[in-house]
Formats: C-alpha cells, structure tokens, sequence
C-alpha cells in the first residue's frame, strides 16, 4: 500500500480580478487530501472507496490514472481521505488530483515529482470543468507555501514557470512565481465557512457582465491588482499589519463588485475585531472567508458564534508528500 497527500489552498488576494489578467497569490492551508492506494485483489476493476470506480463521477481520478497507470496493468483500490470541505473554494478536488499524482508515482515506482501532479492535475481540472481551469489550485497543493499566478512576468518574485493551455481554441498563458515571505511566530489564518455553497462559473459570469455594461468598473479590478502586489511585498517584508490592511481593502473591492454575499459579511463582520485583516477568499456569493490574525483561537470563536465553521492554519503547509503506509 503507498500513501500520498497534498494540501489545500486558500487565495488571499487577486480573485476575479487574476481573469482579467491580474495577479493573484494563494497559499497551502493545513487542512489536506489524502490517497492510499493497493492492488484490488477481489474484483478485476478499479474501485473508490469500497466501490466500482464510476468514471464519469470521478472525472479526475480517470484522467489521471489513465496517465498514471501502474506498470502491470494491475486494478487499484482508491482510498481518499480529507479535511477540506468539498465545493468551499479551499481547493479539494485540486488536492484529491494532486495526491493521487504522488501515489500513482509511488505505485510506478517513481520519485514523487510535484511538478509533473502539478500539470497532469491542471489538465485533469481542466478536463473536468470543461476547459476552464486556471493552474492555481493544482500548483500551489503541488508545491506548497505561497503562489502567484499572473499574465506578466512579476517583477520582484521568483518565477517558478509559465503554463499554456488551449482553451476553446483560445491559447491562455499564466505565469506561476513564488517568493520567502516573512511571518512572525503567532500570526495564522484562520478559515471560516459559510456552508453556502458558492458557483465559481455564477460569480465570474456576474463579474463579466458587470464589466460589459460599465467596461468603468474595470479600474475595481486593476485596483485589486495594485492592493495584490502592496499585499505580496508587505509579506515579504514581514509586515504584518499592512498585510492585514490590504486583505481588508481587497474585500472591499470584492464587495463593490457584487460577489460577497450576506452569510461572508456576517462571519467577516464577526472575525474583524480579533483580526489584522478579513475577506472573503474564492469566487464569492458563499464559500469562505479568511481572517489574518494574532488570536487565532478568538477569531474561530466569534466565527463560529455566527454559524460559521472555522479553522485555524498556519502557512508553512508543505505540497505534495509521501505518508507512510503504515
Ligand atoms: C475562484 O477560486 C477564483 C476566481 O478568480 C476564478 C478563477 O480564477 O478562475 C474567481
């Protein structure tokens, strides 16, 4: 049996706005996907979880094992284990993709290689949501830490790579950075759910229809872009009230735009004075919202006062790894 797991993610500036070419940075969170897999010895089939595999349900875990498959055709048994809710916006399918990537590796007898999880989940992503799928989720549970994708090339950060795709006969290209950011002993993020589920295509939709009928508000969208680049150097630097400062001012953009919704403002309005800084995090209109902060433990409090479910994670959360087996 072979075990690998990844972790989940969270945006902490740049949603929306990264559609329209934008930067944005997203971080590993704590909470992760795991994935043992064995020889099915019982049944000549591949099975999730104690059942036959259903390809069309698990539209990601067939694209990748057939990319993957084991050297002596040999059925598996997938088991997936996890803390990331599903549909929140924390990046769990990209998370599932990505620790399947590492023990189908494993099974082949390979190093673990978080850059080859990192395009085949991209692509199984893609396949999977039609052709819409930006490389973010995937790269950053591949690689862990801080990522930013945008469509230059950023001054200031370390670019890791650029990634193309073609979309609907369209060639998209994304840069991907990543870059040491300097966070205090005591500063965490804390996660807070609405258990609204949100639609990501609904959000971006609403945003673009915005855009069409006053192509004015796209100064909103070049102003998260601005608030995204202060909000990176700040965590470079190590600053962490300014970090908390821009996270709020990028929420307030996101408000303007239309794509929070009354559940986020609720758990935000609750997490803000035990916080350095609150948004929502993720396409919005439910979903999650994150809260930096230096009372981690209050924060989750008064986020769950108001029906929220909350997390606390701290944002060394290391990418694709092996676990043992035993
Ligand atoms: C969704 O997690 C992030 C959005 O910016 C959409 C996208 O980047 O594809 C809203």
């Amino acid at each position: 049996m072979v075990k690998a797991s990844a972790p989940g993610k969270c945006i902490l500036f740049g949603e929306h706005a990264v559609v329209y070419g934008q930067p944005a940075l997203a971080c590993s969170i704590d909470q992760r996907m795991t994935i043992e897999i064995e020889s099915e010895k019982t049944f000549n089939a591949w099975r999730v979880d104690g059942r036959t595999m259903d390809a069309k349900k698990h539209l990601h875990i067939e694209y990748i094992r057939t990319r993957l498959p084991p050297h002596d055709g040999q059925p598996m048994h997938i088991r997936i284990r996890g803390t990331i809710p599903k549909a929140s916006g924390l990046g769990s399918s990209a998370a599932l993709s990505v620790a399947l990537c590492g023990a189908l590796q494993q099974i082949r007898d390979e190093a673990i290689d978080p850059v080859q999880a990192s395009v085949l989940s991209h692509l199984a992503e893609a396949e999977a949501q039609g052709g819409r799928a930006s490389p973010m989720d995937t790269a950053t549970s591949s690689l862990g830490g801080f990522v930013v994708l945008s469509d230059a090339i950023e001054e200031g950060l370390d670019y890791i790579e650029t990634r193309t795709m073609d979309v609907n006969g369209e060639t998209r290209q994304w840069h991907l950075h990543t870059f040491s950011a300097q966070i205090p002993e005591g500063v965490a993020l804390v996660v807070g759910n609405t258990g609204v589920r949100g639609s990501t295509s609904a959000m971006v939709d609403q945003v673009a229809r915005l855009i069409e009928t006053n192509p004015k508000r796209k100064v909103e969208l070049e102003t998260i872009g601005a608030i995204a680049r202060r909000g990176i150097q700040s965590l470079q630097e190590g600053d962490m009230e300014a970090v908390g400062r821009a996270l709020t001012e990028n929420h307030i953009v996101l408000r303007s735009l239309g794509v929070s919704s009354p559940e986020l403002e609720r758990l935000i309005r609750a997490a803000a004075p035990s916080s350095l800084g609150v948004k929502m995090t993720g396409a919005g209109g439910g979903g999650c919202m994150i809260a930096l902060t230096r009372n981690p433990e209050q924060t989750v409090g008064a986020i769950e006062m108001e029906g929220g479910r909350a997390f606390i994670s701290e944002f060394k959360a290391e990418g694709l790894k092996v676990e043992d087996a035993n």
